[in-house]
């Protein structure tokens, strides 16, 4: 359970669910994924969305993956094609293939642990020993799932402290799509500074854009922070700008799918848009990105895959009747990429990060000059072909 008293991903029992996001703000409906191929579709259809869920949820699906190869013929089975399968769900956000790839290698340790154990035998594993070396491996694996999970919750509560810093109470903020909880396994990346706020009496003022097409703003940010009881006013993604002229928002604090090695930076499409507007009417424009969703291998923006979701999320996805013409030519992007020449500070759970942005990243992440960031990418390619 997060602290906002619901739960995003839940493996209780050796069972898999899912708080289903497509329902709300209707139902809270927790729904179990069974299969990995249950985690692909629920990613890919944003029934689990906002990018450090979705890398807590894949690691979670590898699990899965192996328990059924377990049941099938007792080997872990091919857990590279597992993960190759379950980041195809979606191409933007980093935290899909890091975590995949976390996994992979904790599962390259365990096969390395596994030769030098073997090796010192003085005879061969009976039937029975090789079984319980492989739930070995399962429990491992699910182990190292559970920390990512962890490990994305106290991200979020560090990240949070370090945001609240940069804010002030009675701020008007206003925020764009949903990081918030729903969008990860802890109190959330943008919303979190906002959450933290509130339990220390900022009397923080919110704005939420509505998000189109798939309006995450209106359907999940306006539903955490309502039940929250933050103060929170709903606005079309077109009135942004009104608003920040009126003096009503003095902050804008975003989430990040995957920022580059200068801090060029992929989020829900309209974020760059905003940031534009931001830097014209002279309001801190905060970025919030757990160290995960940073991708060194990645010069510039210009890099990110930005995925093109299905044009009839625009046409007629919430609607009764259709809001444009039958056979009108559309274009979907999920997301856009924001020049970090608009960002004032990177909120990270290590700390915040000032121009110029490529130094501080490579400083935060331990990149040393010497260490080639291209160099980075292969030795994790390498991992998963080695496995
Ligand atoms: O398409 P979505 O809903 O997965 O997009 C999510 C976002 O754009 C979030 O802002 C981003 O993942 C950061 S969330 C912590």
């Amino acid at each position: 359970m997060n602290n906002r008293g619901f739960e995003t991903i839940r493996y209780r029992n050796g069972r898999l669910y899912y708080l289903d996001q497509t329902r709300l703000p209707q139902e809270e409906v927790m729904t179990e994924a069974v299969t990995p191929e249950d985690v692909w579709e629920a990613i890919r259809h944003l029934k689990v969305r906002g990018a450090p869920a979705i890398g807590v949820f894949a690691a979670y699906g590898m699990v899965l993956s192996a328990q059924r190869s377990y049941e099938k013929d007792g080997t872990v089975g091919d857990l590279v094609s597992a993960g190759h399968y379950l980041m195809s769900a979606r191409p933007t956000a980093v935290n899909l293939e890091w975590a995949v790839r976390r996994m992979l290698a904790r599962y390259a340790g365990l096969l390395r642990e596994e030769v030098h154990y073997q090796r010192g035998l003085a005879e061969e594993l009976t039937q029975e020993e090789k079984t319980a070396r492989v739930r070995h491996q399962i429990a491992e694996l699910l182990r190292e799932a559970i920390h990512i999970r962890l490990e994305d919750a106290a991200c979020c509560q560090e990240m949070a402290e370090n945001g609240l810093k940069l804010l002030e109470p009675g701020m008007g903020i206003l925020t764009h799509c949903n990081a918030g909880a729903l969008a990860t396994t802890g109190m959330g990346t943008a919303l979190g500074p906002i959450y933290l706020g509130q339990e220390r009496g900022y009397d923080f003022r919110v704005f939420a854009d509505e998000t189109r097409p798939l309006l995450q703003g209106a359907r999940l940010t306006a539903w955490e922070l309502q039940k929250a009881g933050v103060d929170v006013t709903l606005i079309c993604d077109n009135m942004a700008s009104t608003v920040m002229k009126q003096g009503k928002v003095r902050a804008v604090l975003v989430g990040c799918d995957r920022m580059a090695a200068n801090g060029d930076a992929a989020n829900k499409i309209g974020t760059s848009g905003l940031a534009v507007l931001a830097k014209e009417y002279g309001i801190p424009f905060y970025i919030c990105v757990p160290t995960s969703s940073i991708d060194p291998s990645i010069e510039t923006g210009e890099e990110i895959v930005i995925e093109e979701r299905d044009p009839e999320e625009i046409r007629s996805m919430w609607y009764e009747q259709p809001m444009a013409p039958e056979g009108i030519s559309l274009y979907n992007p999920a997301f856009d990429v924001t020049d970090h020449q608009y960002l004032t500070a990177i909120i990270t759970e290590e700390g915040v990060i000032y121009p110029p942005f490529r130094e501080g990243i490579a400083e935060m992440i331990g990149l040393g000059p010497q260490e080639e960031p291209a160099a980075e990418a292969s030795a994790e390619h390498m991992t998963l072909e080695i496995v």
